[in-house]
C-alpha cells in the first residue's frame, strides 16, 4: 500500500493549474446515460473516483474513451443492462448517481445500496422518497435499490428538507426525461449542481433557476450528444491556498474559479492571507504570522465541510483560539486525533473542536488517513511538521486530489510516494 512521506519546512512558492472537479465530474458522466449517443468531457480529473464512475458506466454497456489530454467520449448507444453490482458501488457511494438517469432513461434501475462511511451514516433516504415522487416504485432487497417506473416519471414538486447535493443532481437527472414539470424546492446550490445543470441544458434539457434554491424542470423527449468543459475543483483549489497560509509563501493557481469560492477565500483572509482574484485565477502572499480563524460548515455559498479537517490542520498552528463546527456530517472529525498524534492541541465536544494553535506545534509523527479530506488536511500538517511524516492509506488521497505529490513538490514540498 503506497504511502507519503512529507519531510516538513520548506516555503511553498510558485504557479500552478487547478484540476477539473471530481463532484462536477461525477455526476456529468452519470448524465451520459441519459443520451442517445456520445458524450464529449474535458477538463476530467484523472482521479480513482473517476475511474470508478467510468467502471460503473462500463459495465451497463457504455463504451468509453480516452485521448492523451484525458479528454473522454463516452457513448451509451449499446448499454445493456442496468445494474451498478455492489463491487463497484462499495468503494464509492457517489455510484448512486446512476439511479436517477437510469429510471428516467429506461424505466428500471438496480443500484447497490452503498454501505459504512467514514464521515457519517449517509443515508440515501431523500433520494429514493424523490424517485418514489416522480412516479417510481421503488424497494430495497438484498443490498440492492431496486426502481421501477413502467409507465415512465412523470413530473412532481420535490421539497428537500434537507439539502442533498447529490440527491437534487439524482432527481434532476430523473426529471430532465420525465413527463410534465418537476419543481425541485430547497435544492443544493452548490457550483457543481450548477455545473450538472449547464451541461444537461447543453444536451437539450430545460431547467431554470441554476444557482438558486428552486429548480424548474420541464421534462422533452430525449436529450442529444453534446461536448462539456467541467469547472475547475474549489475544494482542490481551496486545500492548495491553506497549504501556502500554514507554510509561508506565494501561489497562483491558474484555470480556477474563485467566484465559487467566497467563504474560504475570506476565511484566509482572515488568517492573515493576502490575496488578489482575477476571473480565472487567484494568488494567495502568506508572510505574516497566521491567526486563528473559527469556522461553521454549511450547504453553498457557506463554507463547505469538505473544507473542515484543513483548517483545523491550519488551526493547530495559527495563534490564538479556534472554534470549528461541524453541521453537515455527524462523524467527520477522524483527522482530529491523527492531528493530536503530531501534537496538535485540539478537544472535540459533540459536533464541535476546539484547537489551541501554536505555531511551533507540529512535529512529525506515523498517521493514517481515513478519508479523503481527512488525508489532504494530515498532508498540510506534514508540510509544516518538523521531521518527516509518514501517511499511511493514501489511496483516499487519490480519491481525490490528483497528482498531489507532483503538484506541491513544483512549488518546493518535499514528498516521496513509496509503497509497501
Ligand atoms: N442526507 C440524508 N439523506 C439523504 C442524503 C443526504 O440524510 O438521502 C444527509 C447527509 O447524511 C448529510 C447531508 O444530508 O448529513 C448532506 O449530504 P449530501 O447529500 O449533500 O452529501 P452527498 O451528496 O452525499 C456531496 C459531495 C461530498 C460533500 C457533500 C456536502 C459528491 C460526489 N459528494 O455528498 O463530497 O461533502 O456533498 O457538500 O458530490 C468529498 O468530495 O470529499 C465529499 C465527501
Amino acid at each position: 500500500m503506497d504511502k507519503l512521506l512529507i519531510e516538513g519546512g520548506s516555503k511553498l512558492n510558485g504557479t500552478m493549474r487547478a484540476s477539473g472537479a471530481k463532484n462536477s465530474a461525477l455526476p456529468i458522466l452519470a448524465s451520459s446515460l441519459l443520451l442517445e449517443g456520445k458524450l464529449s468531457l474535458s477538463n476530467v480529473p484523472h482521479l480513482k473516483d473517476v475511474t470508478t464512475m467510468i467502471e460503473v458506466l462500463g459495465s451497463m454497456g457504455a463504451e468509453i474513451s480516452l485521448d492523451d489530454d484525458m479528454n473522454f467520449e463516452i457513448n451509451t448507444s449499446n448499454l445493456n443492462n442496468h445494474i451498478a453490482r455492489y463491487e463497484l458501488v462499495k468503494t464509492m457511494r457517489a455510484s448512486v448517481l446512476v439511479l436517477g438517469p437510469l429510471l428516467a432513461k429506461f424505466g428500471q434501475a438496480e443500484v447497490a445500496l452503498p454501505g459504512g462511511c467514514a464521515i457519517g451514516s449517509r443515508p440515501v433516504n431523500l433520494h429514493l422518497e424523490s424517485m418514489k415522487k416522480l412516479g417510481a416504485e421503488v424497494v430495497t432487497e438484498g443490498g440492492y435499490i431496486k426502481a421501477k417506473a413502467v409507465n415512465g416519471l412523470k413530473g412532481a414538486e420535490i421539497l428537500f428538507d434537507t439539502i442533498s447535493v447529490t440527491g437534487t443532481e439524482n432527481v434532476l437527472m430523473a426529471a430532465v426525461l420525465a413527463e410534465g414539470k418537476t419543481i425541485i424546492k430547497n435544492a443544493a446550490r452548490e457550483p457543481e449542481v450548477s455545473d450538472l445543470i449547464e451541461c444537461l441544458c447543453q444536451m437539450g434539457a430545460r431547467i431554470s433557476g441554476a444557482g438558486t434554491k428552486e429548480l424548474l424542470i420541464e421534462g422533452v423527449q430525449e436529450l442529444n450528444p453534446t461536448s462539456f468543459k467541467i469547472i475547475p475543483d474549489r475544494i482542490e483549489t481551496a486545500t492548495y491556498l491553506t497549504a501556502v497560509a500554514m507554510t509561508g509563501g506565494n501561489i497562483t493557481i491558474k484555470d480556477s474559479r474563485p467566484d465559487t469560492m467566497e467563504s474560504v477565500l475570506d476565511k484566509l483572509r482572515e488568517a492573515g492571507a493576502e490575496i488578489t482574484t482575477e476571473s480565472d485565477s487567484i494568488n494567495l502572499k502568506m508572510d505574516s504570522s497566521l491567526k486563528s480563524v473559527d469556522i461553521s460548515t454549511a450547504p453553498y455559498p457557506l463554507f463547505p465541510t469538505d473544507m473542515q479537517a484543513q483548517f483545523i490542520s491550519l488551526n493547530t498552528i495559527a495563534k490564538g483560539q479556534a472554534k470549528v463546527v461541524e453541521t453537515i456530517f455527524e462523524n467527520r472529525f477522524m483527522h482530529v486525533q491523527e492531528l493530536i498524534r503530531m501534537g496538535g492541541d485540539i478537544s472535540l465536544a459533540g459536533n464541535t473542536a476546539i484547537i489551541n494553535g501554536n505555531s511551533d506545534a507540529l512535529h512529525s509523527a506515523p498517521v493514517m488517513a481515513t478519508d479523503l479530506r481527512a488525508s489532504a488536511s494530515l498532508v498540510l500538517a506534514g508540510l509544516v511538521a518538523k521531521g518527516v511524516t509518514k501517511i499511511d492509506r493514501i489511496y483516499h488521497i487519490d480519491r481525490g486530489y490528483e497528482r498531489i505529490e507532483e503538484k506541491l513538490n513544483a512549488l518546493g514540498a518535499k514528498i516521496e510516494r513509496v509503497s509497501g
